[in-house]
């Protein structure tokens, strides 16, 4: 990773402010979710603006220009458009049209499955360096009369340069999904199964649902059988293992696949209480925060691990290569 940035939005969305909302408690929240604010990004700003903001971070900290990117790649549920892809948008604003560019929509494993095509471009010999970035506008999607939902989500994005280097590290990977039952979590209208009509829109269809307790339950199995499949693959046991970076969706989620994994606590990174659940951005965010804190040693064993719509998963071994150490200098 050549460089890794990230933007969320200032304006923030605390538990105070939902309380105002709907009936709901601070208490509530904390203790199910362990989330305490989000950021929202304003209507008017659409997910490619975020998303640039982040890929410049991303830029600036490798000492890079748009034009050393050979193709940008956005994980993204809440695209600018249906189509045109966000990429092609982000490349666009960042001055370099004419580059490779798509998108990937697997929701919350968007980070996830977009590091293991990123790298199996690099590696094929395709591109020499891929900017990937997660950028998510939930807000956009967030039924704010649904308390089950509209305490969870937030606006951001994170980015990562992946480049060819000398040596591998990309170690392992398992991915995965099961499409039976998309209700699981789903924006039901808006696509080609239930066109927007006036009727949908008054059902408040085009807005997210979820099925919490049942995607609670898939989660923590999910978490745990894809880092140990991506761990096993890459032959490294899982006390090896320096960081441990999840999606953020739900603290206790987080807590209850780290306890399974036996990986202790202060190795397991988390802000979700900063930003509650950002999709695809929030690994990708969590990471740049972590090389602003010059958190990883070169060399060190990295998870990511992510599951969300589809249902999907995924989690990749990665070997840190030292850009943390470098970033803030
Ligand atoms: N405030 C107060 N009470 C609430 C709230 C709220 N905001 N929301 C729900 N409740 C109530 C419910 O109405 C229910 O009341 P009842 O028992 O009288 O019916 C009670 O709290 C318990 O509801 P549950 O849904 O069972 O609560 P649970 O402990 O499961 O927590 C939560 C809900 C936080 C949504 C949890 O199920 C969860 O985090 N699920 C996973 C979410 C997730 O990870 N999503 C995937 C990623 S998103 C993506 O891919 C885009």
């Amino acid at each position: 990773m050549a460089g890794v940035g990230h933007y969320v939005p200032d304006r923030k969305l605390t538990n105070a402010d939902l309380e105002r909302m709907f009936d709901t408690s601070d208490e509530w929240i904390v203790s199910r979710t362990g989330m305490r604010e989000r950021r929202i990004a304003e209507p008017e700003t659409p997910t490619s603006e975020l998303a640039v903001r982040a890929a410049r971070h991303a830029l600036e900290r490798a000492r890079l220009e748009p034009a050393d990117i050979d193709c940008f790649i956005v994980a993204t549920v809440t695209p600018d458009y249906v189509f045109p892809a966000t990429a092609c948008r982000v490349a666009a604003i960042l001055g370099v049209a004419g580059r490779a560019a798509f998108d990937i929509e697997i929701a919350c494993s968007g980070f996830i499955y977009g590091l293991s095509v990123a790298s199996s471009l690099i590696r094929s010999g395709v591109f020499k360096r891929v900017m990937l970035i997660g950028a998510e506008k939930l807000s956009s999607i967030t039924d704010y009369q649904d308390r089950s939902t509209a305490i969870l989500f937030g606006d951001g994005a994170g980015a990562a340069i992946i480049e060819r280097s000398a040596e591998n590290c990309f170690l392992g990977c398992d991915l995965g999904s099961d499409g039976s039952k998309p209700e699981l979590l789903y924006v039901p209208a808006g696509g080609s199964r239930e066109p927007l009509t006036a009727d949908r829109i008054d059902a408040r269809r085009q807005y997210m649902h979820m099925k919490g307790r049942e995607v609670f339950r898939f989660a923590v199995d999910r978490m745990l059988k894809a880092s140990t499949a991506a761990l096993a693959q890459a032959q490294i046991d899982p006390a090896q293992v320096a960081y441990l970076i999840p999606h953020q969706a739900n603290r206790r989620i987080i807590d209850a696949a780290a306890k399974h994994l036996v990986v202790p606590p202060d190795r397991v990174l988390i802000n979700i209480d900063r930003y509650g659940n950002t999709s695809s951005a929030s690994i990708p965010i969590t990471v740049s925060e972590a090389v602003g804190r010059g958190q990883f040693k070169v060399g060190e064993i990295l998870v990511f691990v992510g599951f969300g719509g589809g249902l999907s998963w995924g989690a990749v071994a990665w070997k840190w290569d030292g850009m943390g150490t470098k970033a803030e200098a």
